[in-house]
């Protein structure tokens, strides 16, 4: 290992890297040169990375909106994965709240890899009680479902709260979420998730096979809708007259059409009568990060880890989530 401004040698880690959008065909396990932290940032040694749908949507470079920022014909930077967990190797110039030997957990720009370069801004310490796997899971399903529950739904003890898409990884962690913030909360899953749903809490699991959701009785104070594959229409009329639903899901349209005139027709549309129709991107922060460490650390919250992969089989790890079946977190561990 070196340390970045004690030898001017490189040496080779192991990385995930694309040099070209498409399918998990494009990823190869190769061997590259060890990444040096900017000023603000810090290399981590990763123990555990955790794949989200965003790691594919960078993959195949869609919604084709995204190239705009990520490369229009090739992607500009080679390194997939964002979440990760690992101990701090070298710091950067500027940085004083981390310092070597620090477990950490967080977002970076290639994590699945042994080494990743991550700004400070975008980590936490990890709680000595959380594992490296528990840790990697976190950062962008549970903030997604933390910052969906309580800063756009408003989730307050009491509340009906419903979660489209609760078997997944953030899903699972919004159920959980939640309950801890006092909700009665309802799942929407597959009838082979119906147990998993009630087991991490929810008080009630509905099988979106068997049950159409627009005619449903009961009435939702929050919805978190994950999956997109209900019209606002539907989602207002599940709603209590001052409810609030808040969409979360990406899309599989590469065009991005329907998200699109969603999310110009939800502001218009929560205009008229009280039921509000608001959208979310999460954003990592460390804040948001060590607060769900510390639900983590005292058992407040237990992710779900459905399964894990060694780094060199990212490819089938990718392949495996795109199906959209995932039953919790899909975890990357060294080897
Ligand atoms: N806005 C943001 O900032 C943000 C951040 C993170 C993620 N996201 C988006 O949020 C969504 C969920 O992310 P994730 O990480 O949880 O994905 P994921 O782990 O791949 O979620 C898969 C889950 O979706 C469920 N599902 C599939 N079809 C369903 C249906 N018709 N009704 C209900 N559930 C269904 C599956 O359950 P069954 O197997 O039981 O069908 C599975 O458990 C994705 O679209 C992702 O792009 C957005």
């Amino acid at each position: 290992m070196v340390i970045p401004g004690t030898d001017t040698s490189f040496s080779a880690v192991q990385a995930i890297v694309y040099r070209t959008y498409g399918s998990p065909d494009v990823l190869r396990c190769e061997e590259i040169e060890q990444p040096i932290p900017a000023a603000d940032e810090v290399l981590i040694e990763v123990h555990a990375a955790s794949v989200n749908p965003f790691d594919w949507h960078f993959m195949r470079g869609e919604p084709y909106l995204f190239r705009l920022m990520i490369g229009l014909g090739k992607p500009k930077s080679p390194r997939l994965g964002a979440d990760v967990a690992g101990t701090v190797v070298a710091v950067g110039r500027d940085v004083t709240r981390l310092k070597t030997g620090d477990e950490v957990f967080g977002a970076c720009r290639g994590s699945f890899a042994e080494y990743a370069c991550a700004p400070v801004s975008r980590l936490a310490v990890k709680p000595e009680r959380v594992t490296f796997e528990q840790a990697a899971s976190v950062p962008i399903a549970a903030l997604t479902a933390l910052q969906g529950l309580r800063d756009k739904g408003h989730v307050r003890p009491g509340n009906d709260v419903l979660v489209n898409g609760a078997a997944g990884g953030v899903g699972t962690f919004a159920v959980q979420i939640a309950k801890s913030f006092g909700a009665r909360v309802t799942g929407v899953c597959s009838a082979r998730n119906l147990e998993l749903v009630r087991g991490i809490g929810a008080d009630d699991a509905i099988d979106y096979a068997r049950e159409d959701l627009a005619r449903r009785a009961e009435r939702y104070d929050v919805v978190l809708d994950l999956v997109g594959n209900h019209s606002l229409r539907a989602w207002r009329r599940v709603l209590k007259p001052s409810g609030t639903c808040v969409g979360a899901a990406g899309t599989t349209d590469p065009w991005m059409i329907g998200p699109l005139v969603g999310m110009m027709a939800a502001p218009v549309l929560s205009l008229f009568g009280s039921r509000k129709l608001v959208s979310l991107l999460a954003s990592i922060n460390p804040g948001d990060l060590a607060l769900v460490g510390e639900f983590v650390a005292s058992g407040k919250v237990t992710p779900v880890i459905d399964r894990r992969y060694a780094l060199r089989q990212v490819p089938e790890a990718i392949r495996y989530l795109e199906a959209g079946h995932a039953r919790g977190k899909v975890i990357i561990v060294r080897g």
